[in-house]
């Protein structure tokens, strides 16, 4: 299993460019179902969570090239409309064949992903929401079945703003009769990346970015070619490591607008940053002290929950106490028990962790238990004092592309080695 080695306390300067973003071309491979023909996705970055949905859509016949970031999909012929749990397993999006599968054969079967289906991450949304359309929903043998004989468009308001059952729900109803109205719907970046492309392809897709989309669906709809937005949370990410260790970092091709909630933070916590408006780039400079801030995670435009364990980090240093509180997901504090290990002072409290700053982290052997996590564990490596092993990173392989290339290539002591 690959593990990475950092030595820390080396300043980071250079250039760091953003890849294009994993979340938001999960969905839009999963658009390309909707049409007969080949669809394009350029950008798209190659990660593990790519090359399983990848796997999952070449399984029922999609006809699959990816060279140099451009994606090709060719959902002319599906031979069987169904995703079976050794591919939906490793990955929750999976679920995102269902509705398109539905819609254009009339059947499909997807594996429920994974023990935390029903449990903390549920997929309820998603499949009232498909019922609302005309979908009959069964559950049998860890599957969802979905039979249809022609969505119809629907009104739906959903109990949360869940990121995937709205794509989920715009999926299906672009192939919808008539016209649905999601309400309460998510309004992260990575929708109205989908809804551009789904206007592309024939739908009429209104309000995406706001709590109200109308999609006015089509009998048919036409492959898409599309280049996929900027990934706001390695951009994110890299803006902490910039915060943390930054001596004129550049960070290029992310999306300001896109990072808002993160960037005022950052600012308060006493980081340089200068954005130059006639382009994507961003230059930071680690502050002599950083200034203790209290974050709460919300749905977008809010504080991201993918972005809590790194900006965790980064407040291990603060001079004081800050606070964080997590609401978006139960359980996704488990980054401070590592962080711990690495020398942190951080007292958890259901959803609430109170950060008290320590001089110095100090390095060691940590484990890697989600892919934000992860992320986390790699910038406390990059600011403690001595060497830190990361173990168990594959789960990074899941949302990084070549993190550790970029990060060398900026002056990051850091290896990967197998072990
Ligand atoms: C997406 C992102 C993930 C991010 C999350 C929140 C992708 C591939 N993943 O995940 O990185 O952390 O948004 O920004 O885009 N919920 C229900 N029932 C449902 C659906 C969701 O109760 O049917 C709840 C979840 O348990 C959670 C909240 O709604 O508490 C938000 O989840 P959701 O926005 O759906 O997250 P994902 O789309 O899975």
């Amino acid at each position: 299993m690959d593990a990475l080695r950092i030595k820390g306390g080396v300043p980071l300067s250079g250039t760091i460019d953003v890849s294009g973003s994993k979340n938001a071309s999960l969905p839009i491979m999963a658009a390309a179902l909707l049409a007969s023909g080949e669809s394009q996705l350029d950008g798209t970055p190659d990660l593990v969570d790519i090359r399983t949905l990848a796997k999952v859509l070449a399984h029922m016949g999609v006809g699959v090239s990816f060279e140099e970031g451009s994606l090709k999909l060719d959902a002319t012929k599906i031979d069987k409309p169904e995703a079976p749990y050794e591919l939906v397993r490793t990955m929750r999006a999976s679920i995102l064949v269902l509705g398109p599968l539905v819609a254009r054969y009339g059947h499909a079967r997807v594996s429920l992903p994974g023990g935390c289906a029903i449990g903390a991450r549920p997929i309820d949304q998603h499949l009232k929401g498909l019922k609302k359309l005309g979908v009959e929903i069964t559950l049998e043998h860890g599957y969802v079945e979905a039979k249809a004989d022609g969505l119809v468009g629907s009104d739906f308001i959903f109990d949360m703003p869940t990121v995937g059952g709205t794509e989920h729900l715009m999926l299906a109803a672009s192939l919808a009769q008539g016209t649905t109205v999601l309400r309460n719907a998510a309004r992260e970046p990575e929708i109205t990346d989908l809804a551009d492309v789904l206007n592309k392809m024939g739908a009429q897709v209104d309000g995406a970015g706001t709590e109200k989309i109308t999609i006015v669906g089509s009998s048919s709809l036409k492959p898409y070619t599309h280049r996929v937005i900027p990934d706001r949370i390695e951009y994110g990410t890299f803006l902490v490591a910039g915060a943390m260790m930054g001596q004129d970092l550049t960070i290029r091709g992310g999306l300001p607008d896109h990072q808002t909630a993160l960037i005022d933070k950052l600012v308060q916590t006493g980081t340089e940053i200068a954005a130059d408006n006639q382009s994507t780039e961003i230059t930071l400079n680690r502050p002599s002290h950083i200034t203790p801030v209290n974050i709460k995670t919300a749905p977008y435009p809010g504080f991201p929950t993918d972005m809590q364990a790194q900006m965790m980090t980064l407040l291990c240093g603060a001079h004081g106490t800050s606070t964080v509180s997590e609401t978006i997901f139960e359980n996704r504090f488990m980054h401070v028990a590592e962080l711990g290990r690495l020398g942190a002072n951080i007292r958890v409290d259901g959803g609430n962790a109170t950060i008290n700053g320590v001089r110095q982290l100090s390095g060691t052997t940590v484990m890697a238990t989600d892919l934000r996590a992860s992320a986390s564990l790699i910038l406390a490596g990059l600011v403690a004092d001595g060497e830190t092993i990361i173990r168990r990173i594959y789960h990074l392989d899941r949302g990084y592309e070549h993190i550790e290339d970029k990060l060398r290539a900026v002056g990051a002591n850091i290896t990967r080695f197998s072990e």
